[in-house]
This record gives C-alpha cells, sequence and structure tokens, in this order.
C-alpha cells in the first residue's frame, strides 16, 4: 500500500524562519498523492503554493508535521535524486546550446546511472518537438521553446516525481494548449508523478487528475477535487464540454472564497 504513494503530507505546516519570528505560510496540510498522479494546484497569490514545491523539493524544511516523498523524507527523496523542479522562468545558461543544456544536471537531483534506454538528450528534445533545434543557443528560441528545453532537462533525469510551477504563465493561449497537449502526452507515457502549479482555472481542470484548492490567511488546503471522471482513457478531456465549465465556474467560487 506505502509504495503506491508518492507524496504524503500530514498536519503540515511551513513557513520562512526570520530573524526574530517565522512566517507561517501553510498549516495543517493534509494530502496523499499516489504515485502517477496528476495534480494540478491552484490558489490565491501568496498562499503558498510555490512554498509547497519548494518543501517536496528539499529547498525549505517543514515547520512542523510530517511530509513524505516516496516513503521518506524530502531530503531523502532528492538524495536518491527522485525528484525534478521546473520554474517559472526557463533556467538556461545562455552560452550552451539547446542539446548542451538538457544535459546539464541543473535539477534539484540528477540520477548518476540513468535508467533509460535511450538516455540521449536527442531522445529527450523528441519527445518535446524539438529535435531540430539542438544546436541553437537560448536566445535563439522562442519563450515557449525554452520552456520545452527546460522540460526536456528535468524530464532527462526521469524523476519520479516532476514539480512544475506555472511553467506555461508566460505563454500565448495556443502555445500553452499545444504544450498541454504535449505535457499530457509524456506524461501518459511515462507515468511521472507530476504536481503542476497553474493560475489558470482551464489549464487546472484539462491537466489534472485532481485539483487542489488552497486558501489564503491562513494558508491552507481549501479543496481537493476529483476530475477523473471528465476525463477518457488518456487523461484528455474537452475544454468546452458542460462538465468542464461547470467545473470552472465552481472552482472560480472557491478561489473567490479562499482569496479574503
Ligand atoms: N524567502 C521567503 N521569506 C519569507 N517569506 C516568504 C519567502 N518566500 C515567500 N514568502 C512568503 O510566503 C508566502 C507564500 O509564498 P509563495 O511563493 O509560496 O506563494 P504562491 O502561492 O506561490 O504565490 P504566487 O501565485 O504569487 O506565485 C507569501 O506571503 C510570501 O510573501
Ligand atoms: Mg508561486
Amino acid at each position: 500500500m506505502g509504495d503506491t504513494i508518492a507524496i504524503e503530507a500530514e498536519g503540515l505546516h511551513l513557513g520562512y524562519a526570520g530573524s526574530t519570528e517565522t512566517v507561517r505560510v501553510l498549516s495543517g496540510v493534509d494530502l496523499v498523492v499516489r504515485k502517477g498522479e496528476f495534480l494540478t494546484i491552484l490558489g490565491p497569490s501568496g498562499c503558498g503554493k510555490s512554498t509547497f514545491l519548494r518543501a517536496v523539493a528539499d529547498l525549505l524544511p517543514p515547520v512542523g508535521g510530517r511530509l513524505t516523498v516516496l516513503g521518506k523524507t524530502a531530503s531523502d527523496a532528492r538524495r536518491r535524486r527522485e525528484v525534478a523542479f521546473v520554474f517559472q522562468e526557463a533556467t538556461l545558461l545562455p552560452w550552451r546550446t539547446v542539446r548542451q543544456n538538457v544535459e546539464l544536471p541543473l535539477q534539484v537531483g540528477k540520477k548518476s546511472i540513468s535508467r533509460s534506454v535511450d538516455s540521449k538528450p536527442s531522445h529527450w528534445l523528441d519527445l518535446v518537438g524539438l529535435s531540430d533545434l539542438g544546436s541553437r543557443y537560448p536566445h535563439q528560441l522562442s519563450g515557449g521553446q525554452r520552456q520545452r528545453v527546460a522540460i526536456a532537462r528535468a524530464l532527462q533525469c526521469e524523476p519520479d516525481i516532476l514539480l512544475m510551477d506555472e511553467p506555461f504563465g508566460a505563454l500565448d493561449e495556443i502555445t500553452r494548449d499545444r504544450l498541454n497537449d504535449e505535457l499530457l502526452a509524456i506524461w501518459h507515457r511515462t507515468g511521472t508523478t507530476i504536481l503542476f502549479v497553474t493560475h489558470s482555472i482551464t489549464e487546472a481542470i484539462y491537466l489534472g487528475g485532481r485539483v487542489l484548492v488552497l486558501a489564503a490567511n491562513p494558508g491552507r488546503v481549501q479543496a481537493l477535487i476529483d476530475l477523473m471522471p471528465m476525463k477518457d482513457d488518456n487523461g484528455f478531456c474537452r475544454r468546452e464540454s458542460p462538465e468542464v465549465q461547470e467545473t470552472a465556474t465552481h472552482l472560480r467560487q472557491l478561489l473567490r472564497d479562499g482569496g479574503a
């Protein structure tokens, strides 16, 4: 039973230690994320979405409660190089080509021995649709292409858990929709557990098997909504369908209530 769980939080408290006191961000978080799950996270600005991802990535120690990542502490999971992070802004090195950037172990952790049959960067560039651009430099790419390089780099270490913090926030809607489809296809192929923060209600519904709604002041879990009933076998749904529209209305109301 335990080995089907990717992330488990019990009464988790997160915050930042200041010079005089600790700033509390999230309190009393109870959450179980199953292996292979695609969890999207919504919530008002400043409620603690990035903070939660940071804790899972072992970039921030819990203030209280319990957090286990793949059955161990977040730092053990990081040491075993099982978690990768894609930040809001693609953090590529400008003096290295696309291919060289994908090779870089810039993730939170990188497996020293890849489990992949084909671990070459070209394989991962192909997966994100960039196989022709491997020898370009970051400044020769569009924002969306740069973000895809960052995703290829994260996928390259075959993480068990992929943390994505508003990765498509700066993109136009058409490009974002296309990358959403690519990401869903990759998720379906790799079975990676994905935690994906977004401000877009539509994106949260379209990508997630469940959506976690966080509230602010104090930061806490407000709702956890199952989206699987509206998905087909490959995890896809139609953005225009009545169920999606209804869920969007519901989520919009929750976000309004939780922003106060
Ligand atoms: N290093 C830090 N030290 C102290 N407080 C911090 C630090 N980083 C973030 N905070 C505070 O913690 C709270 C949660 O921040 P966090 O970045 O997790 O919000 P968020 O939900 O990701 O917001 P957004 O949607 O704007 O990205 C905010 O009130 C923020 O000001
Ligand atoms: Mg954030």
